[in-house]
């Protein structure tokens, strides 16, 4: 099959290096020149583990390529997929589809023959009856079908993700579109992957549900870990013991600092808004958002109290900086509302994250980014640990013990065991667990 692949972001190039690798022929299209240059000079822009490796193999294989002229791909392509941004809009939370409709209005001039047009952008319920009116419009007599195909994948396990799904999801009612799809995710079906096929709005609606479901879920248990904290309870045991029902499922269930990201905290906003507009309101989802947004600020209270209420003065290391490990996103990240609140409180920051340092200093000042994990809480007045990458997992703990100025730990990502912590002297406290 060929495949265009309009928009080089997360999702598109993960997705069309995936197909690539599945044995299409792939061509990723965007307008930014210089992005299309640096991939075409094997620079991935963005971070994520095999990325690289599989984007050069299948490069050198004539399968994948980038341009920034889109004609002659989407000519010839069985399957023409929308992977553009959908930011959220200024002012009303909606999702802003202008890169959208802008890209199908392009696409329905390019088109030849039958031509699958697929969303794979996350888009409100509705947005594939616009993107096929707009085609219609530009180009009436054509012959193409809009198909909603959302994508499930999570940084930093992109890949892995694409290609062993817990499920594919198309929404179409249009029997040869329904073939492209299945044959573009041939290679999954050997592997018993399901398919849903169901209605385009279904479809739709089921990526923001699947999102809101799971940021209920984190939700739910970082409230819960607060009770414990207030009752003598352990949040960990707690999530072991309804997450070993089946029901429930044990995944999603470790209380944090809060969500962040490109995806939750935007979808969940946008889910909200649907309901609203259809005159269906999300009370769950409105509440989760807002406890959510809570708790960001929230955890840097945490390591204030600790600190006996005073931070003045007081130098606070942060080991992760970026939303979640494996990745440099800083999008919504926790760690850009604790910094700004501790600094407000008159603390000094320095901080050391494996990827997101660049990222971050664009969103912050007066941070001292170090080279290491040891280098950042040297002669520090606490560590505050925000995110969990594995190499904080493993620290030489007498080292950072004597590498500190005091011996105070916040862990917001339970990585440490607060009896173990206590033993070897240090001043420990992490996220809903009295013991
Ligand atoms: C998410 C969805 O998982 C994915 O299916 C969708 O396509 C995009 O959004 P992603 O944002 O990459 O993926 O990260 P994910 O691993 O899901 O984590 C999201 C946030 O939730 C992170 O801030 C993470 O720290 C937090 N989280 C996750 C928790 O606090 N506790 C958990 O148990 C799980």
């Amino acid at each position: 099959m060929r495949v265009a692949m309009i928009g080089t972001g997360y999702v598109g190039l993960v997705s069309g290096a995936c197909f690539a690798d599945f044995g299409h022929v792939v061509t990723c299209i965007d307008k930014d020149a210089s992005k299309i240059d640096a991939l075409n000079a094997g620079e991935i822009p963005i971070f994520e583990p095999g990325l690289q490796q599989l984007v050069a193999e299948n490069v050198k294989e004539k399968r994948l390529f980038f341009t920034t002229d889109p004609k002659d791909a989407i000519r010839e392509a069985d399957a023409v997929f929308i992977a553009v941004g959908t930011p959220t809009r200024r002012g009303d939370g909606h999702a802003d589809l202008s890169y959208v409709y802008a890209a199908s209005e392009e696409i329905a001039g390019l088109i030849e023959g039958f031509t699958v047009i697929v969303t794979k952008s996350t888009v409100p319920v509705g947005t594939g009856d616009e993107v096929d009116a707009i085609m219609r419009k530009t180009k009436p007599g054509a012959d193409f079908s809009v198909v909603s195909n959302p994508e499930f994948l999570r940084e930093g396990a992109a890949i892995r993700d694409f290609k062993r799904p817990d499920r594919v999801v198309v929404g179409t009612e249009d029997e040869r579109a329904e073939k492209v799809m299945r044959e573009l995710y041939r290679p999954l079906f050997l592997n018993e992957t399901p398919i849903i096929v169901t209605r385009r709005r279904t479809s739709e609606l089921i990526k923001y549900a699947a999102n809101g479901f799971l940021a209920v879920k984190i939700t739910f248990i970082n409230e819960i870990a607060d009770l414990c904290e207030s009752v003598g309870a352990n949040v960990q045991e707690v999530s072991r013991g309804i997450g070993l029902d089946n029901r429930i499922g044990s995944k999603f269930l470790h209380a944090g600092p809060g969500y962040g990201g490109s995806c939750f905290p935007k979808d969940t906003l946008a889910l909200s808004r649907i309901g609203h507009d259809a005159g269906s309101e999300l009370k769950i989802i409105d509440a989760v958002i807002e406890v959510n947004a809570a708790r960001k600020k929230k955890m840097a209270d945490k390591v204030i109290t600790h600190m006996n209420g005073d931070v003045a003065g007081k130098t606070i290391a942060l080991l992760g900086l970026a939303f979640k490990p494996n990745t440099d996103d800083m999008r919504e990240a926790p760690s850009i509302e604790i910094i700004a609140k501790l600094q407000a409180a008159g603390a000094k920051i320095r901080a050391y994250d494996p990827a997101a340092m660049t990222e971050a200093s664009h969103l912050m000042n007066d941070v001292l980014f170090c080279d290491g994990p040891y280098h950042a809480i040297e002669n520090a007045d606490a560590v505050v640990i925000v995110t969990e990458w594995d190499q904080f997992r493993a620290l030489d703990l007498d080292r950072v013990k004597s590498t500190l100025k005091a011996p105070n730990v916040i862990d917001l990502r339970n990585i440490y065991q607060s009896d173990d912590m206590l033993e070897r002297g240090f001043s420990y406290t992490s996220i809903g667990r009295a013991y």
